[in-house]
Order: structure tokens, then sequence, then C-alpha cells
């Protein structure tokens, strides 16, 4: 069983670009600026991030991490600026992009399987589609079994593969995820990690994931974005130039470790300026 069947063969440059050279999971921001009424949130924040690129995004609170994942989720408003996904504009959600966020965000009134299969229903793929689809993502997350719960007869853990379960269900190209495992006690949070890392290895697509976790960035992600506060914009782009397939242990005991731990860090650290416009 796969959920990307389609889904085309991955992590080789070049393949699935089209004549003008974009990929459909390829991301482009572009001079990005962002207010909140008299507060400048994000300042000429520019970002490649490739095709089947796992990226993850760190900075401190309120540097607007969510801000920038919602405006390339179609979300939030850009006030400057673009993004692009596979070379189209971002102005509304895209039917190709799945979004995870930290609080689940399931319906407590429906079951695993109506809440995984909402969004496909909402994009008029007919029922009996989206519940093939939706038992196929609930399987893929460790879910089976599951369908005909209701979210508060689920663990922190199992509403976060439900989450997870959801997004893939739409078969997206990029998929971003908002702290998608803050709220999951840390070895649930290991066996996710690992688990993100199994189905990202077997079915790669483009990830954006937002954490505050160095230690689960250097994980998961092919390259850390460090993002700096007020404004919100790239201190630094790290690549993680460690082997893949990983495990969360293959990961700390690798020799590159220390030194990754050890520069994110100092940038986290770095004093940010008092808010503009405030
Ligand atoms: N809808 C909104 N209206 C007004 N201000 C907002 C809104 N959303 C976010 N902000 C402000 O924008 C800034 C960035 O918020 P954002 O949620 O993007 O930060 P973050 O980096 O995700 O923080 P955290 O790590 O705490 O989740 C904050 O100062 C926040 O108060
Ligand atoms: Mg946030």
């Amino acid at each position: 069983m796969t959920i990307h069947d389609d889904a085309p063969a991955t992590g080789t440059p070049g393949k699935n670009r089209g004549a003008s050279g974009v990929a459909s999971g390829d991301i482009k921001c572009r001079e990005i600026f962002k207010w909140f009424g008299s507060s400048l949130i994000i300042e000429d924040l520019n970002l490649d991030i490739a095709h089947n690129e796992f990226v993850c995004v760190v900075g401190p609170s309120g540097c607007g991490k969510t801000t920038l994942l919602r405006m390339i989720a179609g979300l939030t408003d850009i006030d400057n600026g673009s993004i692009e996904i596979g070379g189209t504009r971002v102005t509304k959600p895209l039917a190709t992009v799945g979004v995870v966020f930290q609080q689940f965000g399931l319906f407590p009134w429906k079951t695993v399987l109506r809440n995984v299969a909402l969004p496909m229903r909402a994009a008029g793929v007919s029922k009996e589609e989206a519940f093939t689809r939706a038992r196929e993502a609930i399987e893929l997350v460790g879910l089976k079994g599951s369908d005909a719960k209701y979210p508060a007869q689920l663990s922190g853990g199992m509403k976060q593969r439900a989450g997870l379960a959801r997004a893939l269900a739409i078969r997206p190209e990029v998929i971003l995820l908002d702290e998608p495992f803050a709220a999951v006690d840390a070895q649930t949070r290991e066996i996710l990690q690992e688990e993100l890392l199994n189905l990202w290895g077997r079915h790669k697509q483009t990830a954006v994931f937002i954490t505050h976790s160095i230690d689960e960035a250097i994980t998961l992600a092919d390259r850390v974005i460090v993002m700096g506060a007020h404004p919100g914009r790239v201190v630094k782009e790290i690549p993680i130039p460690i082997e893949r397939p990983r495990t969360v242990a293959s990961v700390r005991r690798d020799p590159l470790y220390p030194s990754l731990r050890e520069e994110i860090w100092d940038l986290l650290r770095i004093p940010t300026s008092t808010p503009k416009g405030q």
C-alpha cells in the first residue's frame, strides 16, 4: 500500500522539473514583508526550498515562524513580496499543500475516518474515494483499527498521527508542519520523529517543519533555517549532511551532531533588537 503511488521518483536533482526548471514541490519566498498593525513582523525574508527537501525552521518565540508557514499555506496574506509553490503564486490555500498544526485540529464530533477524509470531501473528492484514501493514510501513520474512534478516545500521539494522516491523505506535494510534536511526551515525540523519518524516506515530498527543538531539527532536516526576531528574518541556513536513512539514535551518535547542535544554539543565543513599530 502506498499513499503516493503517483509520486515522482525523488531526491534526484533535475527530476520532475518542467521546461522552466521549476519542480512541483519547489517553494520560493521572495522579499517577504509582513506587518500586523504597525508592527513589522517579517522583514525582507528570502528562502528557497527545493522539491522533496526536508527543511526545519527554528527561531525564538514570536519571530514569525507560524506567520511564515501560514503565508506559505495561503492562510495569511503577504503584505509585500511573493511566495510561489511549483511556479504557482500563492494567493489562497493550494490543493497540493497539506498542513499539520500543533493542536491537531480534529473535529471532536467526527470519527478519525471522517476527520481524515474531510479535506478531500471539501475539495470535491467522492465519498468512496475519500474514505479509501483516508483508510490508507490512517494505516500509513500506524492508526489501523482506529477509523471509527472519536478524538476523545485517542492519546495525544494518536491525535497527532490522525492530524498527519489528514494532511497526507490529500497526497500533497508540500507538507507544512507547525510544531506538530510539541504537545506529546518526550518518548512519544521520538517515536513520532522516527515514524516521520520512515514515512518521508518512503514517500518523499517537500516538508517545512517548525520546531523549538534543535535535536528534532537536526534529526529530521536536510537543512535547518535559523530565524531571528524583531523583525523576523532568516539568520542562517545550515545544511545537515548526516547520512540517511537516519534514526534518532544514529543522528545523536553521528560525529557531526555536536558541532551542528552548538552552531544552532549559538545562533539562537544572539540577542535580538526591540520590536520595530512598538
Ligand atoms: N493574527 C495576528 N494578529 C496580530 N499579531 C499577530 C497575529 N499573528 C501573529 N501575530 C504576532 O506576530 C508575531 C509572530 O507570531 P508567530 O506566531 O508567527 O511567531 P512564532 O515564531 O510562531 O512564535 P512561537 O514560537 O511562540 O509559536 C508575534 O509578535 C505575534 O504576536
Ligand atoms: Mg508558532
